[in-house]
């Protein structure tokens, strides 16, 4: 492989702009050197998106100011913030990055505690310059797909709504399994609408966007600003233009995280409703939103399989809030307002350390919902090259009969012997819920005699309680069939995380 270019010293660009391009041709050329590393896990211990964040934030206390703010973001290296967990944090502490609300799994909690931080304790000119250069997921590198189906794959009367997508296009080929897909969303124009009517301004007013740039004030809303999940210096300038006593002080309250202050999760329409005496200048407004980040779903087909498409597995964000159905920007743009024929821009986010192994080796997929995406994609590839591994995949969703995601093409490998072995657990068709970890407690001898042989082992899907619960299940297997203490067995899937055998794909 061919190193990847580096920018020219006299190339004009500061620093961050530097590494941030580094970064990006690193990733464009696959250059194992220069593209970032992920941290060894020994070094950062909170670096483990199942952790929830006060075990994160506790995990790297009395460490170095950028270490902790690196405790704050998500932990999945996802790149939609333009960097990674440890650069972005590395660009916060030099004074490199101001905006601290770039991380979108982390979303308001990760904002509002990297902004406790660097008032507190954390001095900002504490941490050397960003050492490491950020992730690629450089908007440059984005390229358009058109829209063929977003069917939806679970039976009538489900009540979940999970949709294949299909995007086509000249460049949807250049991605492997593994890999993810960010897409470049435009927030609902209907919510656009509602707030410049309550901005009481005309749609096509030019304003400050949070970039830096310019746009009609329904563009820059609609395409440049996070409106969903409203930025602490939003809700400040908010605060400090309202007309109202009273409404200035609880929103200085909810912009300095006053737990109860202001109604919770409040969009932008929330909080024009509830102050309708705050209403800034609109460029000081909308500049102080937080930029609109792309998002990343795994890809859920192989190229070789599906030559110029690209396949998602999606489940759109769709709940109520004080009697407003809300919606959540990229879930729903795709799988709701967008029209088969439409172009969307996308970006494949690389992913090198979510790859199938070598074609001899026995993989295992432990994928219930959405999760199941990337393992589509190493079924698909492993069938295109000829693979020869065992494959053996755990799916779980509510019910049989109508949350069997890609029913019949699964069955299909598990007839044709491509599927060694098929395991479901649908929660909800018995009284009592049974998820994937307990089928892989039910089969734990044979899971660990394919351990022993070689077997690598993939998770994907929820962090928060389904990665966790599955991480505990597999030490357990590991101390009951490897009869060892629990500390050796939590060593053993760390020792093989490290050796590339234990990966996850968690969201
Ligand atoms: C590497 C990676 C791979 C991913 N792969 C997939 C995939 O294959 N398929 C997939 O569907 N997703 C996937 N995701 C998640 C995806 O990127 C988005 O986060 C998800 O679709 C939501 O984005 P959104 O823009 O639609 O919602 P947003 O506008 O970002 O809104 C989501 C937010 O809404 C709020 N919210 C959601 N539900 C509720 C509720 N019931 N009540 C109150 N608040 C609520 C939460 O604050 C949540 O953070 C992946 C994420 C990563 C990082
Ligand atoms: N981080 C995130 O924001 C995030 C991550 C994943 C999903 N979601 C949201 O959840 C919705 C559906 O997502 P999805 O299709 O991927 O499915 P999912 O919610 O992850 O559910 C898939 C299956 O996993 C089961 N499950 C629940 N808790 C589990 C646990 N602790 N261990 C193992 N299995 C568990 C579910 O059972 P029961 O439901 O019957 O309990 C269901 O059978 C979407 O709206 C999606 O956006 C959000």
């Amino acid at each position: 492989m061919n190193p990847a270019p580096r920018l020219p010293e006299t190339a004009p660009f500061s620093p961050l702009q530097r590494a941030w391009l580094d970064g990006y041709l690193a990733g464009l050329f696959g250059d194992a050197e220069a593209a970032p590393a992920p941290p060894p896990a020994e070094d950062f211990p909170w670096h483990d998106p199942a952790l929830p964040l006060d075990e994160r934030l506790a995990l790297a206390a009395g460490r170095p100011p950028a270490q902790r703010l690196m405790a704050a973001m998500a932990q999945l290296d996802c790149g939609q913030c333009g960097y990674l967990c440890r650069s972005y944090a590395e660009a916060i502490a030099s004074g490199a990055e101001t905006a601290l609300g770039r991380c979108v799994p982390g979303g308001k909690a990760t904002a509002r505690a990297l902004k406790e931080m660097l008032a507190g304790a954390v001095p900002a000119a504490a941490a050397p310059a960003p050492a490491s250069p950020p992730a690629a997921a450089a908007p440059g590198e984005s390229f358009a797909v058109r829209l063929v189906a977003a069917d939806r794959l679970n039976r009538a009367g489900s009540r979940r709504d999970t949709r294949h997508i299909v995007l086509a296009g000249a460049g949807a080929t250049g991605y492997e399994p593994g890999d993810a897909l960010g897409v470049a969303a435009a927030n609902d124009p209907a919510l656009v609408a509602a707030i410049v009517a309550r901005l009481g301004a005309a749609a096509d007013t030019p304003v400050l966007t949070p970039d830096g740039g310019e746009a009609p004030l329904a563009e820059a809303l609609a395409r440049a600003c996070e409106i969903r999940r409203v930025s602490d210096r939003a809700i400040e300038v908010l605060a400090s233009r309202a007309l109202d006593r009273g409404e200035s002080r609880v929103l200085q309250a909810m912009a300095e995280g006053y737990p109860g202050a202001g109604p919770e999760d409040a969009d932008l329409l929330d909080l024009l409703d509830g102050f309708p005496s705050a209403r800034p200048p609109l460029s000081e407004l909308v500049s102080a939103l937080d930029p609109l980040q792309p998002r990343l779903y795994s890809i859920a087909s192989s190229a070789k399989a599906a030559p110029g498409e690209i396949h998602l597995t999606v489940a759109p964000v769709r709940y109520e809030l004080r009697a407003r159905p809300r919606a959540g920007v990229a879930s729903t743009y795709l799988c709701d307002r967008t029209a088969p024929g439409s172009e969307i821009a996308v970006f494949v986010r690389r992913n090198d350390a979510f790859r199938p192994p070598a074609p001899d080796r026995a993989m295992i997929m432990i994928g219930p919902g959405t999760g199941i995406a990337p393992f589509r994609a190493f079924l698909q590839e492993r069938r295109a090259i000829g693979a020869t591994g065992r494959n053996w995949l755990f799916f779980g969703n509510p019910h049989r009969g109508t949350d069997f995601l890609y029913e019949d093409e699964l069955l299909g490998f598990q007839r044709d012997g491509l599927l060694t072995r098929l395991d479901t657990a649908f929660s909800r068709d018995q009284e009592h819920k049974v998820y994937v970890q307990h089928r892989l407690l039910e089969h734990a001898a044979e899971l660990w005699a394919w351990l022993e042989d070689g077997a690598a082992i993939y998770v994907c899907g929820d962090a928060q309680r389904m990665a966790r619960d599955v991480e505990r299940g597999l030490a357990y297997i590991l101390a009951k069939e490897g009869r060892m203490e629990p500390a050796a067995a939590k060593a053993r899937l760390a020792r093989l995380a490290q050796e590339g055998r234990y990966l996850k794909d968690v969201y």
